[in-house]
């Protein structure tokens, strides 16, 4: 690794899985990376509103992908960590966000550590998509956090400044990008090398207390 490589920041990238115009996801995705951007984080938020995208038809040829795929392909190879917010459809996460993951490939996410955030309409919360997404990440290799962040009841949950109502959430959501962040951070010193060489090298402080707060 040079010396360049050991002083770049983390980056963490919050993909939001709604096109919704009032998203309710959106809201709470932007909480959880104001956590990220306090603990030392570059951040940056692919909103998948702002990205046109083609269908997945399984063709690894870029130009089938959509205009925007290659851009939306660099900043998640740019970022060590990914906060990934969706809404719950039907018991399960959005297809918008699944057709933006089957777009890439496997070594586009290997590797990242990944908080995930949902909401959800019903009192019940957005399990179904939290679950979903932990299984479709375990496939692509990537670490996701055990911690992540569900909203119930997502069309009472703000207040008319846009503001979470409910306060243990919101700490919830900021305490979840720092994680993202610190782990991230960690684990970005870490690169595998062909021959299975490890070089760990934390890129900022985290002792083990430190790493949950
Ligand atoms: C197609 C569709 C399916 C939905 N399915 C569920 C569901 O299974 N469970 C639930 O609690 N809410 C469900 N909802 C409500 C959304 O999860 C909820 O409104 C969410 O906060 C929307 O997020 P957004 O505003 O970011 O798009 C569904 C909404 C839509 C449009």
């Amino acid at each position: 690794m040079s010396s360049e490589e050991r002083k770049e920041k983390v980056r963490v990238l919050a993909i939001c899985g709604s096109l919704k115009k009032t998203s309710a996801t959106r809201k709470v995705v932007r909480i959880a990376l104001e956590g990220a951007r306090q603990a030392g984080a570059d951040v940056g938020l692919a909103d998948l509103a702002g990205y046109e995208l083609a269908f997945c038809t399984g063709s690894k040829a870029v130009e089938s992908k959509g205009r925007d795929f290659p851009r939306l392909r660099e900043e998640i190879r740019s970022a060590q960590g990914l906060i990934v917010a969706t809404p719950e459809y039907h018991g399960s996460f959005s297809g918008v966000l699944k057709n933006a993951l089957d777009l890439h490939d496997i070594e586009d996410f290997q590797g990242k550590v990944i908080g995930l955030v949902a909401t959800a309409g019903g009192r019940q919360g957005a399990h179904g998509a939290l679950s979903g997404l932990r299984s479709v990440f375990r496939a692509l290799k990537a670490f996701v956090l055990p911690h992540d962040a569900s909203l119930a009841d997502s069309y009472k949950a703000f207040a008319e400044d846009g503001s979470v109502l409910d306060l243990s959430l919101q700490t919830r959501l900021l305490d979840l990008g720092k994680e993202v962040a610190r782990f991230a951070s960690l684990h970005s010193g870490t690169r595998l090398y062909p021959d299975g060489f490890v070089v760990n090298e934390p890129v900022i402080d985290g002792s083990p207390e430190r790493l949950f707060k």
